[in-house]
């Protein structure tokens, strides 16, 4: 019988490409770096499945490729927003993720960003590597203390919960949410969390802000300049969530003006670009959108991607279907 046949779109840990090759036929993306448009097309006609990854944008386009083949798009992430979902769901296309596994490393570089962008490491290892550090100073670098502080997480899913687990049981921080669905109730009482009823509510109140909702239209520039406006002038704005939630050009006023005091990013509107503005401010912490890039983390999320293309396959339902 022929194997079915996979376009992998990125590089995998080399533990979950080799359980791959035992399955599958596998076609690899050996240059790592994104597909094209049309060799993504060319994939959806040849392949069985595609597994494809944030940096992947499959769009309506892609998906209503004449003579496509592929049945099941399988995303290496838990994030979404790079697949045309209703797109997917008028062609019949399954669409799978990777949630859970990842939640917690997320939730790390969260608290990373927050203790980076409160404590001015960002600013201060800059300091040390340019030569221009000349020892200890009362005033030198006067950052934020986060202990007893109060954290507003926009979105309450599993990796905003996650952090506040760390945020409240670690350092004592006071959590307030906001968030359209209704939470857990056990989950609101274990955190001692309150529920803000807006988001402008929670952007008055909190010291500092991580943002946890998905992206895409109904989020774009959520963070805008008017909500901006509304925060502490003493307050830090994290993302780890999508970059286009926040819009840049406000964020830099924001950061560059006064409005608030600090921001630790690891994802960006348009990356791998970035806008040029960033790059030049001191009150800002930026990584490569490295959330859930650990050893664990990323062989689980292939793990994850192999459990659901193995359910479909078989006949059955997939654990992690989104469409
Ligand atoms: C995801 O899974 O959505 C992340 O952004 C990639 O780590």
């Amino acid at each position: 019988m022929n194997k079915v046949k996979v376009v992998v779109t990125r590089r995998w840990p080399a533990q979950v490409e080799a359980e791959l090759h035992k399955l599958y036929d596998v076609q690899l993306n050996d240059s790592d770096s994104p597909m094209s448009a049309e060799a993504l097309k060319q994939a959806m006609q040849t392949a069985d499945a595609l597994l494809p990854t944030v940096t992947d944008a499959i769009t309506e386009d892609i998906i209503n490729v004449e003579n496509r083949r592929v049945k099941i798009i399988a995303n290496f992430g838990v994030g979404y927003n790079n697949i045309n979902i209703n797109a997917a769901k008028q062609q019949g296309v399954l669409v799978t993720n990777t949630p859970h596994v990842l939640t917690d490393c997320t939730a790390d570089i969260a608290m990373l960003l927050l203790l980076m962008s409160a404590r001015r490491a960002a600013e201060g290892e800059k300091m040390v590597l340019s030569g221009q550090w000349q020892g200890w100073a009362p005033t030198q670098l006067l950052g934020q203390k986060v202990t007893g502080k109060t954290l507003g997480l926009i979105g309450f899913g599993r990796i905003a919960q996650a952090m506040a687990r760390k945020a409240h049981h670690g350092f004592g921080m006071k959590i307030i949410f906001n968030v359209p669905s209704d939470p857990d109730p056990a989950i609101v009482e274990e955190l001692q969390a309150q529920r803000c009823a807006t988001v402008e509510e929670l952007l008055t109140e909190a010291h500092f802000v991580s943002i946890h909702c998905p992206g895409g239209p109904a989020t774009k520039h959520l963070l805008n300049e008017q909500r901006l406006k509304l925060m502490r002038p003493s307050a830090h704005l994290i993302n780890t969530a999508r970059g286009d939630v926040v819009d840049s050009e406000a964020l830099i006023k924001a950061l560059t003006q006064g409005w608030i005091a600090g921001a630790g990013l690891d994802v960006f509107e348009g990356e791998p670009k970035l806008h040029p503005g960033l790059l030049n401010l001191k009150n800002i912490a930026l990584l490569p959108h490295i959330g859930s890039a650990t050893e664990e983390t990323r062989v689980a999320m292939g793990q994850r991607v192999l459990a659901n293309i193995a359910a479909y396959f078989s006949g059955l339902e997939p654990e992690d279907r989104v469409a």
